[in-house]
């Protein structure tokens, strides 16, 4: 499918965000872990987190689902079956790195597999802890899906030093520590989205700047009973869409504010964005707030490094603030961009040049020139199968004076099906 993005001269009106991805993929499989049934309502509509609920079927676990709402009757710890086909994880990285925890932890048979894209991401980040923990796991070429699983003789629980702040990887290892019978430690210096030790409510100590996270067959887990809240990262896409382009003023409702997930929140803030949060409140174990901004003049920054974990989905659409802010804005120590769903940094590059950009690609960051002043050249955008690259291409080109056009506009609803229904209701032409 293509989208031909109009020129608007602003975004106005309020957007029912999708469900929070992550918090979806994490409240179904922390519910078919549980020994009890579990309602969860506002499930995200999008691709990935369906692809998670399929799996679990596939694994016997009974899912029943009326649109939005969830219902999963927890198997226990026991009580998963061995597919008898491969678990499809589609183009989720997310299904794919935290099932593999749950099926190594309970040493189920199974072969995990996805799309081109998720077979070209590497796994070797889990495979290494999990095979340490006793885990029985082989990969084609040592790294990549499809991933083979099999039985073993127990897990062994380990200490693990995260080597990168990721938190698939911290999730993955915590799950598979969960079939152990003494704790296995995560040890995490530079925090990443903490959803999984929130709603496992697993054991948490401080440790130097950082902190532990434990997790074992002692933990009872619990039934994943809430709403869960609007995705703060498909609010990222109208934050700054509001922020760069005159006369907008765009409302966000119901989004999940986890700090471990804000960061861009702040960033923006720091750029001099006018965004004003109200009705803060707690949904679950996770804060909720509602969002208001404005267009807004803003200013080029250096992205601090240690910032880049709590906004690493929202790199992209930052990139495109940083377009329309005044200097030169860089971002480094973001090499993680190269292993999402796409090359993240070499295909914003393309986008952001293909409009007239001024950028300039780095191997673990990029800079850009921006201008207050800056209108988009009309342009074919690329989006490689990537619904964040979509997104941003779609902002990006809306601020233009003329149309563009993205290309494989479809892959938006790997998180965010409603995004071009929702581009259209805002943009005042
Ligand atoms: C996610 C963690 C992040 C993020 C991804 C979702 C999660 O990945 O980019 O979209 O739900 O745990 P990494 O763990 O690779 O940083």
């Amino acid at each position: 499918m293509i989208e031909t993005v109009r020129p608007a001269s602003g975004l106005k009106g309020t957007i029912e965000l999708p469900a929070d991805k992550s918090i979806s993929h994490r409240s179904a499989l922390f519910a078919a872990l549980s020994d009890q049934k579990s309602t969860i309502l506002n499930y995200s509509p999008a691709a990935d987190p369906a692809s998670t609920l399929s799996c679990l079927r596939q694994l016997g676990v009974e899912v029943n689902r009326n649109d939005n709402r969830v219902t999963v009757h927890g198997a226990g710890r026991t009580g998963l079956q061995q597919p008898a086909e491969p678990l499809d994880c589609g183009n989720s990285g997310t299904t794919m790195r935290l099932l593999t925890g749950i099926v190594a932890g309970a040493g189920l048979d199974a072969e995990l597999t996805g799309d081109d894209s998720l077979r070209g991401r590497t796994m070797k980040r889990i495979i290494d802890p999990l095979r340490s923990m006793g885990a029985n796991i082989s990969a084609r070429d040592g790294e990549y899906a499809p991933l083979r699983v099999g039985t073993h003789n127990g897990i062994k629980p380990i200490r693990f030093p995260l080597p990168i702040p990721s938190a698939q990887l911290k999730s993955c290892v915590l799950l598979a520590g969960l079939f152990g019978k003494s704790p296995t430690e995560v040890v995490e210096q530079i925090p990443s989205r903490d959803h999984t030790e929130r709603l496992l409510n697993l054991e948490t100590e401080e440790y130097g700047q950082g902190k532990i996270i434990q997790s074992s067959l002692q933990d009872v887990i619990p039934p994943q009973n809430y709403t869960v809240p609007g995705d703060f990262s498909a609010a990222a896409f109208w934050l700054v869409g509001a922020a760069v382009q005159q006369g907008s003023m765009i409302h966000l409702k119901n989004v999940g504010m986890n700090p471990s997930r804000t960061g861009i929140l702040h960033i923006l803030y720091q750029m001099g964005a006018d965004i004003n949060i109200s009705n803060e409140r707690m949904q679950g174990r996770e804060p909720v707030a509602d969002m208001a901004v404005s267009a807004s003049s803003l200013k080029a920054i250096d992205l601090d490094p240690a910032l880049i974990p709590n906004c690493i989905d929202e790199l992209p659409i930052l990139m495109v603030a940083f377009c329309f802010a005044d200097g030169r804005s860089t971002i480094t120590g973001a090499g993680e961009l190269r292993h999402k769903e796409t090359d993240r940094l070499a295909a914003m590059y393309e986008i952001l040049t293909n409009a007239g950009a001024d950028a300039t690609l780095r191997e673990d960051g990029i800079e850009i020139n921006g201008d207050p002043g800056f209108t988009p050249e009309p342009a074919e955008h690329n989006t490689y199968h990537d619904h964040r690259m979509a997104m941003a291409a779609a902002i990006l080109s809306s601020c233009s004076a003329e149309p563009s056009v993205v290309l494989d506009a479809e892959c938006t609803s790997i998180s965010y099906p409603g995004f071009w229904a929702d581009l259209e209701k805002v943009s005042v032409y």
